[in-house]
């Protein structure tokens, strides 16, 4: 599909993909509530079953809306020229889209090379359910140096069965980025003449306006598009985009699995991308001003505030630059990978879960909620919800404390949301005086 009018993602959102006079003139693609599709003849559906099975010279076309669907197409080719990609696929869910991605590629005695944090369905994905698929899993350590992972495969009998490499930067909940650059020369090291060893790569946190992994060698991007592709937190999705080749097997897969989004997702999120830039870019400027007024906070005399992890500190000309806090290595990282910092803040409360939970308890106006990279701002506490099926020794080792809460920034006017983060620092210390009165009573 191609569009005479326009070059860039954010004008082809408007138009690509969909005519007004094919469908009564309406300026937006309509619903199709249809679950099947009929063929004008019984060849016509021959054909399409045909291009289906990939075989060439089929044309396709409309079956049935688990196989795809003219909302599908559509929101597919348009999230596809966000990165440029040869694919876009859409899932009912984020989840969905990373377990056809797994089933599509690993098989019984390979090997999935990763780096945690992720977010801790997949974790769980990773961890629990792919051994019992006999697929092996083995993580290493962002910071050992490539010839002790090296090592450390091989000792593991592992090195010549890496299948895949699997990062999420920044990862969830922490913001700590993973060189792709070293994950893709990683991936090269094990890849055999006849099966290239793929780099998958969870983009949902800054992609794809802030960090383009294919762009820096990866096969695969994953999202959970319920985040900032679809930003409304109204629908649950989940895409992958990539080059054809790795694409291809999990395009299959999605037709037995059944993954496919369905009309309505498909048909909100093309809505979404409309204002992709538009949301992101504030959310963005927002959690600047409120990372900055964090820090400030965290520096005054008995802050219960510490650690407040933004990826925008680590540029070097940014305010952080001043600091003694900033990580060299994740610096160059996010030099060379990311164009933006995002707009999710991660920090320390306190000393414990209670302080978070009393501080959490405090928000109004933010709310209390998993989930991120909607119109609307959240704050959750990771140990004990999103990350809580973790394993606690994994949770502290990745950085996962007690103590941390995640807030994700939304549209909302930055004073106003600086207001409600001042109302839950007072919540709390009116919490810690009462625990104190309680304790000497
Ligand atoms: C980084 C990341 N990847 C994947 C997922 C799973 O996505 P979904 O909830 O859309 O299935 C999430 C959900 O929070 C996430 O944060």
């Amino acid at each position: 599909m191609s569009d005479r009018h326009a070059r860039n993602p954010e004008s082809l959102m408007m138009s690509l993909g969909h005519d007004p006079s094919a469908h009564g003139d309406a300026v937006k693609m309509p619903l199709f509530a249809s679950s099947t599709y009929v063929f004008p003849d019984a060849r016509t559906g021959a054909e399409r079953f045909a291009a289906v099975r990939g075989e060439e010279g089929a044309k396709g076309g409309p079956i049935y809306a688990r196989l795809g669907h003219p909302n599908l197409v559509l929101a597919e080719e348009r999230l596809r020229v966000w990165e440029d990609a040869d694919a876009a696929l859409l899932f009912h869910s984020g989840m969905s889209a990373i377990a056809t991605t797994f089933l599509a590629h690993l098989r019984p005695g390979d090997v999935l090379l990763f780096t945690g944090p992720v977010y801790g369905g997949t974790d769980h994905l990773i961890r629990e359910t792919l051994p019992g698929f006999g697929v092996e899993v083995f993580e290493f350590d962002p910071s050992e140096s490539d010839a002790t992972l090296l090592r450390r495969v091989r000792e593991a009998g592992f090195d010549q069965r890496v299948a895949m490499v699997y990062a999420e930067t920044p990862a969830n909940p922490t913001n700590h980025l993973v060189d792709l650059a070293r994950c893709r020369r990683l991936a090269d090291r094990f890849s055999k003449p006849d099966r290239k060893t793929l780099l998958a790569v969870d983009n949902t946190f800054l992609g794809p306006i802030w960090q383009r992994p294919l762009d820096l060698g990866a096969d695969l991007v994953l999202y959970s598009a319920t985040k900032y592709l679809a930003g409304h937190s109204d629908v649950i999705a989940g895409a992958v985009l990539g080059n054809e080749e790795a694409m291809v097997p999990i395009r299959s897969m999605r037709v037995y699995l059944g993954t496919a989004a369905g009309p309505w997702t498909a048909w909100l999120l093309t809505r979404s991308l409309e204002t992709l830039r538009l949301r992101m870019e504030r959310q963005e400027q927002s959690a600047r001003t409120l990372a900055g007024w964090l820090r400030r906070e965290a520096q005054k005399p008995d802050s219960p505030l510490a650690d407040i992890n933004f990826l925008g500190f680590l540029e070097a000309d940014g305010e952080a630059a001043a600091t003694t806090e900033i990580d060299t290595n994740q610096a160059r990282i996010y030099r060379n990978q990311c164009l933006g910092a995002g707009a999710m803040i991660a920090f320390a409360v306190g000393e414990d879960r209670e302080d978070a939970f009393d501080f959490l308890d405090g928000l109004k106006l933010v709310r209390l909620a998993v989930s991120l990279g909607g119109t609307e701002s959240l704050a959750e506490h990771p140990a004990s919800m999103t990350h809580g099926g973790v394993d606690p020794e994994i949770r502290t080792q990745e950085g996962i404390h007690e103590n941390l809460v995640r807030l994700s920034i939304g549209v909302e006017h930055p004073e106003d949301l600086i207001a409600d983060l001042q109302r839950a620092l007072a919540h709390l210390a009116e919490c810690r005086a009462e625990r104190l009165v309680g304790v000497a009573g």
